[in-house]
């Protein structure tokens, strides 16, 4: 009859970029102004799970995010919506007795239910793990054959930094060259066991949205940054190799390096936008403080520090025994009544698929 339901569930981690993002030489495609590297975390921790389903009866697309219906009528999920219906292949599921042919998907419409499962409102990058799952789930729903890269490509319009969350492990997101966006997508660098002593800890500054939006932000920063075009021209493309580099060897002296001046140039970049943009603050300063400090008195340094558009700290430290002393060093100068720092988020940077 005309009663059935296909549902496909899918879980898809954060990612933490340790070359940057920042500015779009494209807004509606979203193709960026430099390639970035990104370090996909643990779903255990910082994840999102979607939930689509296909059913003759839906009258309308609708989504739901932690339980609460938002609205699909913007232009990314349009994009992401499109995209994906138009490879949209035949599905047959002969216990159900359902055969949905390519033409059918152009007229079914679909639910969507999205959970964090970590609060959405600390502003921890909830948009890359949501757009990167909400494109994984469609695609097995539709029985689309692309693919990860392919897919990256269509998550990259919903959210630049989602492309990066379709792979586990070290992704590096291609900037591109084609005015159409279809060479703009992610590749895995080292999937997730090939650095796994690496331990990521997350220092929650603030749990307040963030002021400046990333998109409103970088439109500024492109519009009357000139450090951003030198950051974009000279100064990326040779960290990216670098930091290629310093993957492939598991070399954590060059990997700190390269992540901690790059966050910093970022947040540099911000600073020479006008009117300016201020994302970190005291506390984040105070933690950048501390990691130098600890970094220089030992003999190699124990950890990265890196911050996106927003005041929380991503720590990443060499092995358990760094995250563990780490951990120790924050407590010190954040005890746990201060209310400089409301809790920390502990996670392997590799994905378990044990
Ligand atoms: O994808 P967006 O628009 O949320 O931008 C993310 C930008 C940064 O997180 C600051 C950097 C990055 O590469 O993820």
């Amino acid at each position: 009859g005309d009663s059935w339901v296909l549902m496909v569930t899918a879980q898809t981690p954060t990612n933490i970029a340790v070359i940057k993002y920042w500015g779009k030489r494209d807004e509606t495609l979203i193709l960026p102004v430099n390639d970035s590297i990104s370090v996909t975390l643990d779903p255990a921790h910082l994840c999102t799970t979607t939930t689509v389903s296909v059913s003759p009866s839906f009258q309308q697309d609708r989504m739901w995010l932690n339980g609460k219906e938002i609205s699909l009528s913007g232009g990314r999920f349009q994009s992401c919506l499109r995209e994906i219906r138009a490879r949209a292949c035949d599905v047959e599921d002969n216990k159900k007795g359902i055969k949905i042919t390519k033409e059918d998907w152009s007229k079914l419409y679909v639910h969507i239910a999205s959970y964090n499962n970590f609060p959405t409102a600390a502003g921890l990058a909830s948009s890359a793990a949501g757009f990167a799952c909400l494109v994984y789930s469609l695609g097995k729903l539709m029985n689309v054959k692309e693919d990860e890269s392919q897919l990256s490509a269509i998550a990259r319009q919903g959210s630049g930094s989602a492309c990066r969350s379709l792979f586990g492990g070290f992704v590096k997101w291609k900037m591109g060259k084609e005015e159409n966006g279809s060479d703009s997508l992610a590749v895995q660098l080292a999937d997730e066991k090939h650095w796994d002593e690496l331990v990521i800890v997350i220092a929650v500054v603030s749990s307040r949205q963030k002021e400046t939006s990333s998109t409103s932000g970088m439109r500024e920063t492109v519009e009357t940054s000139l450090l951003l075009q030198h950051r974009a021209k000279e100064i990326v493309p040779k960290r990216i190799l670098q930091m290629e580099e310093a993957i492939r060897n598991r070399d954590f002296a060059s990997f700190s390096q390269l992540t901690r001046i790059d966050s910093n140039q970022f947040h540099a970049v911000c600073l020479d936008t006008s009117p300016p943009i201020f994302y970190m603050n005291d506390t984040s300063h105070r933690i950048i403080s501390i990691v130098e400090k600890w970094n220089r008195s030992e003999e190699a340094p124990q950890v990265a520090y890196t911050f996106d558009a927003g005041p929380n700290a991503v720590l990443i430290a060499r092995n358990r025994k760094a995250a563990t002393l780490l951990i120790q060093k924050l407590l010190y100068y954040f005890p746990p009544n201060s209310d400089d720092l409301n809790s920390y988020i502990i996670g392997d940077k590799s994905i378990a698929k044990d």
